[in-house]
């Protein structure tokens, strides 16, 4: 099999097969991270930048060791610290990245569909690290594996996504990835904070949290995302959490067993309280761990498509 398009702009555009067969491939790679050597060759000859406009550390890092444990060259160029900072475009930036030899570059950007347009206009790869509102894949990817190695199949699975689903890449991305692989997705959020046409996306919306946490298998709480946001519109950080905010006693509604999962970064005291953070059913270390395993899938995948078309 080989992944049908140059780049991985979200997952709207990828099939459930796709999905399955990145998922499959990380559970590969995590061996291989968490073995002693860490070293492999799949990478050796290529070159992967990452571009990031907007703050980041577990997505941007994950990609750069990536990178390393599977032998590329690898450099990082912050929006603020270079020509950017001169006036230069996105696609001036994207195509001077991709003059250089570069075969994989990957971008975060406040504006939703940046990595789209990179993509029409270079011929390296383009893997979309947060794009706006719009999508973050990689980390849906990451969530998706996590909850596919604990519980076997997102197959009629109940996710609740709670919090600031508005202005949330994270949730609209696993909302596309999920439901293609049968999970039952809801969401709760502050009225101002649900999109209006969320239930278009297969979804079912509540407005408290009690609601969306009956029964479900899996919990992900969410950040308000202040840096998106217009003034005045908003509930207050204390209206959020007093509202959204996921306590023990809270999640006594969800399934015994069910796992507590967060993107980060996470708000202690305000989304999640610090006894949920670092509870048993928390899985926020390991979905650390998986982005790694799920971007150095990511990066083999993309950067063998041309070898693999050849011999097809
Ligand atoms: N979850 C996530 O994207 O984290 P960073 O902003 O630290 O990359």
């Amino acid at each position: 099999m080989v992944l049908k398009s140059k780049d991985l702009l979200g997952l709207k555009e990828l099939t459930a097969e796709e999905i399955e067969y990145i998922l499959n491939t990380a559970k590969t790679m995590k061996y291989i991270l968490i073995s002693k050597n860490k070293k492999t060759p799949h990478l050796q000859g290529k070159s992967i930048v990452t571009l990031f406009y907007e703050n980041s550390t577990r997505t941007r890092l994950s990609f750069e060791l990536a990178s390393k444990y599977m032998s590329a060259s690898s450099a990082n160029v912050s929006a603020s610290s270079s020509s950017v900072a001169k006036g230069e475009t996105l696609i001036d930036t994207a195509k001077t990245i991709d003059m250089m030899g570069t075969d994989v570059i990957i971008i975060r950007h406040p504006m939703s569909g940046a990595p789209h347009l990179i993509a029409k206009n270079i011929n390296a790869s383009v893997i979309n690290a947060g794009d706006g509102m719009n999508e973050h894949p990689t980390q849906a990817l990451l969530d998706m594996f996590t909850i596919v190695e604990k519980k076997g199949s997102l197959k009629g699975l109940k996710v609740a996504i709670i919090g600031d689903i508005y202005h949330s890449r994270v949730a609209r991305s696993n909302i596309y990835g999920m439901t293609k692989l049968g999970a039952e997705v809801c969401v709760a959020g502050p009225a101002t904070l649900l999109p209006p046409e969320i239930e278009k996306l297969g979804v079912k919306a509540f407005n408290t949290v009690q609601e969306a946490l009956i029964d479900a298998d899996v919990v992900m709480g969410l950040r308000i995302q202040l840096e998106r946001q217009k003034k005045g519109l908003f509930p207050s950080i204390r209206e959020y959490s007093r509202f959204f905010g996921l306590d023990e006693k809270r999640l006594k509604l969800a399934k015994e067993d069910a796992l507590i999962m967060h993107p980060g970064p996470v708000n202690r005291g305000v989304e999640l309280s610090s006894g949920v953070v670092d509870c048993e059913k928390s899985l926020i270390n390991e979905q650390v761990t998986n982005g790694v395993a799920v971007r150095m899938a990511l990066l083999y995948l993309l950067t063998r498509r041309d070898s693999v078309e050849n011999i097809n």
